[in-house]
């Protein structure tokens, strides 16, 4: 396969597999060695560059999706003669001790400054929450950012150039028939009609980690999360539409998320860090249909359905009959999931999360919770729970025992017992049952 894309100002055309990594790419074709490999699985950080403004980690980016694309490495910066005013400061506040970790620190730090000129200690946290430094402390990294703010570093995201990259990639005739970067969701569903068995491609940050690990070989592969038809997220009438390729960062910063979803926008801010954030889609987390995942949780409890469509037609099924079991949707030869379209109720709604650390962490139980009560009498109320059974699941018992009751302490108790009692968590069952009753009783009580 033969694509154009463009490397720290230059325009590259490079001949590759539709599957080398980016971070392949930029390091042994380009000898890019700034961008590193740690994990190899999206956890450290270490190969984050800034792809279209966006930071990505460039060990799960396969270069079909990376045709086109604007790419920023550490070397687009400043040579060590001659520093830009962020890698100095690095210097200057000895943020920098074996220097694994600088590249992808600094790229992070230039990701969040492109689009907060001013960030508050908290958002830079945030920012650098998916880059993990293992001999510096990150207090002297902070440092360094706050110094590259107070000296007047104020980057742009600016792709103007005289060049332009092609966006399509040029494939050899042996993989014409089995790689695809189709234009449009109508050109996609034919492919998939014609070639039922390749793999779709969304942000892959679950099919990354499964091919690093040697679980997953992808041989076939179609390329879908740049397609316009499965992003955007919009109000159409009484329901949110969600495109099936929205990351968590477009649901993180969705005003309409915000108002209408919040339980969502909250499980998608906990999800992952912001290289993974920027890649990951709503439209994977369903189809991979894991125990752990945070978003399926949240669109459980505000009743969430999925349209699916192949190029006969389409069907739209419930959250929960399409997550049929561990890893099995009910996603049928030839369908891609197209939206996501959640009723807007009014009511309470919240989503907690629970993992073995603050920032990067999987699920060890996740609650989301919808009420709506009036008068003092619970009209309607949601419940499921993730990481306490192989899939994300409601949780019948509460939701009968809390609906049409009056919401006194003494329900609030009978809550608490029944979630305990529901709840039916294969490991730490003690600790995992103990939390959902504490969540509950903070829910309700908070109302
Ligand atoms: C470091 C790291 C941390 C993570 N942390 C979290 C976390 O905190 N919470 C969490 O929930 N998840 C987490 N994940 C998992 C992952 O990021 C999510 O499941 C993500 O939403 C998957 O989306 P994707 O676009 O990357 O899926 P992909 O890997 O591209 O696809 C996954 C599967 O779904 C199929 N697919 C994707 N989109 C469609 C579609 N529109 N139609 C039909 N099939 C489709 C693909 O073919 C593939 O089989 C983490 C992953 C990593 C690497
Ligand atoms: S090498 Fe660790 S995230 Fe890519
Ligand atoms: S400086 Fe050594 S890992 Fe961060």
């Amino acid at each position: 396969m033969k694509i154009e894309l463009m490397v720290n100002g230059a325009l590259r055309v490079v001949e590759t597999h539709p599957m080398t990594r980016l971070l392949d790419l930029l390091r042994d074709d380009m000898n890019l060695k700034g961008c590193r490999e740690g994990c190899g699985e999206g956890e450290c950080g270490a190969c984050a560059v800034i792809m279209d403004d966006c930071l990505v980690n460039a060990c799960m980016i396969p270069s079909v999706q990376a045709a086109g694309s604007w790419i920023l490495t550490v070397e687009g910066l400043g040579a060590p003669e001659n520093p830009d005013t962020l890698q100095r400061a690095f210097v200057e506040e000895g943020a920098v001790h074996c220097g694994f970790c600088t590249p992808g620190m600094i790229l992070a730090a230039r990701a969040l400054l492109q689009r907060n000129a001013n960030p508050s200690r908290e958002e830079v946290r945030v920012a650098l929450s998916g880059t993990l430094c293992r001999c510096t402390g990150y207090n002297r990294i902070y440092a360094a950012v706050d110094r590259a703010v107070k000296n007047g570093y104020n980057p742009s995201g600016d792709r103007s150039c005289e060049d332009s990259p092609t966006g399509r990639p040029n494939f050899s005739d042996a993989e014409k028939n089995l790689f695809f970067s189709p234009g449009t969701l109508d050109e996609a569903l034919r492919i998939l009609g014609d070639h039922p068995d390749l793999l779709l491609l969304a942000g892959g940050t679950d099919t990354g980690p499964d091919v690093k690990n040697g679980n997953l070989n992808i041989s076939e592969a179609m390329d879908i999360f740049g397609l316009k038809e499965l992003r955007g997220i919009e109000r159409r009438g009484s329901e949110i539409r969600i495109g099936g390729c929205v990351t968590d960062a477009e649901l993180g910063e969705s005003a309409v998320v915000a108002e209408y979803l919040p339980a969502l926008r909250e499980a998608a801010l906990l999800s992952a860090g912001p290289a993974v954030r920027n890649r990951a889609t709503i439209g994977g987390n369903l189809c991979t249909a894991s125990g752990a995942a945070d978003l399926p949780v949240a669109l459980l409890a505000l009743a969430g359905k999925v349209r699916l469509q192949s190029r006969k037609g389409q069907r739209v099924l419930p959250v929960e009959a399409f997550i049929k079991d561990y890893r099995k949707t009910d996603l049928r030869r030839g369908e891609i999931l197209r939206e996501i379209a959640v009723p807007i109720s009014a009511g309470t709604q919240k989503f907690y999360k629970r993992g073995s650390r603050a920032a990067l962490t999987l699920s060890r139980a996740s609650l989301a919770l919808f009420a709506d009560v009036e008068s003092g009498v619970v009209r309607e109320f949601r419940a499921a729970a993730g990481s306490m059974s192989p899939i994300p699941t409601r949780l019948p018992k509460l939701e009968a025992a809390l609906t049409g009751q009056a919401l006194t302490p003494a329900l609030i108790d009978r809550a608490v017992e029944t979630i305990t009692d529901e709840l039916n968590p294969r490991k730490s069952a003690e600790y995992r049952k103990a939390l959902g009753g504490n969540l509950v009783r903070r829910f309700l009580e908070a109302l």
